[in-house]
């Protein structure tokens, strides 16, 4: 269902709730709204609403429901399966205005955030009372809480506090039809039926529009050793990586680039790798750098000595190692990471595929995915990187001169994904980019059983149609 029911009427019904600023109808306007971050998902819309409070929500829902017009919620528009843009002609609800951060309960460890506040913006709040958020991710200027919610967001810190939905102790949100649903006393033990945090955690704007979440805060970790180690072969990384989940209390990030990731986030920087080398001896044959893993630990006191006995002990497993302590000097390591996603942007439109595997055969999977995709389009380039230490590999595929690689990619990607025992997303959602894939990973059961969660709370389908559910 798209929003042709969309009039003068109705536009003047919503801005009456929202004021005449926040109904934006002028395409020059909308414009920015209806593109996702990767620019591989544009759709159009007749209409944005800015809601400014949960009020406003639900009595924009209740119009739009009256009127049987669909609505993408949306956010900071960061999202990478094409779930956040209106691909069906559909109203855009942004939430970015939803931004309050609520005062620290220091006695709870807990704060109360509306669903526009950015997460960078949710950091600065909590550190001054010396708490911190349990998810980071390098699009923190401009994700929201309510989409990371909505995603299930994981991010660098999963291995140390798990992914978004860990941290959701409390959720207030509006149903499709405008009713408010709200538990925000953030009990630790409350055992009173269904969790709908949890169940709105992951449902990517299929079930409720999210407007307030109480988040569990952790204490901040101040003191931070960090490591970049060079590999030879992605199997002597993963044997890394499960070595230093066992010997590093404090690990707090573990995280991989391959080759061909640190070839082009390298070129991105302008700077080379400081540990270990790219293979370019002409003859493709590689002196050290298969792979790189950024270990970093944090702890209240220096955890430079745990970090730096653990990576001794990785022996001849590694090729070169660099570690860092000042902030500069570990942001200098970090930056051949956080980069990969904009250097990966700069060259083109990726597909972007982001896989867990079972640890018995994440390096095989590193090692065969290339012959995968180039068995379907002999001139796709593959770009792996990713969190190690969650399984985690973002498989990202360009195609010649930056263009699009052939569609079928996707598909061989995730059916061998499937065959392996994996899932077909991590961290970033189905959106509509997986939606084609979901059976890999979900049976008929649990299919039927999400189709009648999902008309139960929205009936008429309103909300997010073209996402998640086939
Ligand atoms: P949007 O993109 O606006 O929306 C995402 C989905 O949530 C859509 O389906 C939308 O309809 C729904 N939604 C948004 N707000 C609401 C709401 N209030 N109520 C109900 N539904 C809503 N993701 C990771 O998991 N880990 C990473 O490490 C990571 N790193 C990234 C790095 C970069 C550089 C970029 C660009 C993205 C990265 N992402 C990562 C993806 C993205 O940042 C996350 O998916 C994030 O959670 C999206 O938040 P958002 O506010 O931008 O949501
Ligand atoms: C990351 O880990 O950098 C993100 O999930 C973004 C991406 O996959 O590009
Ligand atoms: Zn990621």
């Amino acid at each position: 269902m798209s929003a042709g029911a969309i009039d003068a009427t109705l536009v003047g019904e919503l801005s009456r709730i929202v004021g005449e600023a926040h109904v934006l109808t002028d395409p020059e306007i909308t414009a920015g709204y209806v593109v996702d971050w990767t620019r591989r998902f544009a759709g159009s819309t007749p209409l944005v609403v800015r809601p400014g409070d949960t009020a406003e929500t639900a009595a924009v829902m209740s119009v739009l429901a009256a009127a049987r017009v669909a609505v993408v919620p949306q956010g900071g528009n960061t999202g990478l399966v094409g779930g956040s843009v209106p691909l069906g002609g559909e109203a855009v609800l942004s939430m970015r205005r939803l931004n309050v951060c609520e005062p620290v309960d220091e006695l709870a460890t807990q704060v109360t955030l509306g669903a526009g506040v950015t997460l960078a913006d949710a950091q600065a709040h909590v550190a001054a009372s010396d708490l911190s958020v349990g998810v980071d991710l390098a699009a923190r200027d401009s994700a929201t809480i309510g989409g990371m919610v909505a995603t299930n967001a994981g991010g660098i810190n999963v291995l140390r506090y798990g992914a978004m939905r860990a941290q959701v102790v409390g959720i207030e949100a509006v149903l499709a039809d405008g009713t408010v649903v709200s538990h925000l006393a953030g009990l630790e033990k409350d055992n009173t039926g269904y969790d709908l945090g949890s169940l709105l955690a992951g449902s990517e704007g299929t079930l409720g529009i999210i407007t307030r979440v109480r988040l569990r805060l952790h204490p901040t970790q101040p003191e931070r050793a960090t490591a970049l180690l060079a590999f030879e072969s992605a199997a002597d990384a993963v044997r890394a990586a499960a070595a230093l989940r066992r010997s590093v209390a404090s690990l707090h990030a573990l995280e991989a680039v391959f080759e061909g990731a640190m070839a082009l986030v390298s070129s991105h920087l302008g700077l080379a790798p400081p540990v270990g080398s790219l293979a370019n001896d002409g003859a493709g044959n590689s002196d050290g750098g298969a792979a790189w893993l950024i270990a970093e630990a944090a702890a209240r006191t220096d955890p430079s000595d745990e970090l730096g006995t653990a990576v001794t002990e990785l022996d001849d497993l590694v090729v070169d190692a660099a570690v860092a302590l000042e902030p500069a000097a570990r942001q200098r390591l970090w930056a051949f990471r956080e980069n990969v996603t904009e250097a990966i942007s700069a060259a083109g439109i990726p597909h972007k595929l982001d896989v867990t595997l079972p640890a018995a055969r994440l390096a095989e999977f590193t090692d065969g995915v290339e012959a995968v995709i180039t068995a379907v389009d002999p001139e796709a380039q593959p770009l792996l990187f990713g969190h190690l230490g969650d399984g985690n590999v973002h498989v990202n595929v360009l195609g010649p001169g930056g263009a699009e690689p052939a569609d079928e990619v996707d598909g061989a990607v995730l059916r061998y994904v499937a065959e392996m025992g994996g899932s077909i997303s991590a961290e970033h959602g189905i959106g509509t980019a997986k939606l084609a894939e979901l059976h890999l990973n979900r049976t008929e059961a649990e299919l039927a059983a999400f189709g009648a969660i999902k008309r139960a709370l929205d009936p008429a389908g309103l909300l997010n149609p073209n996402v998640l559910l086939p």
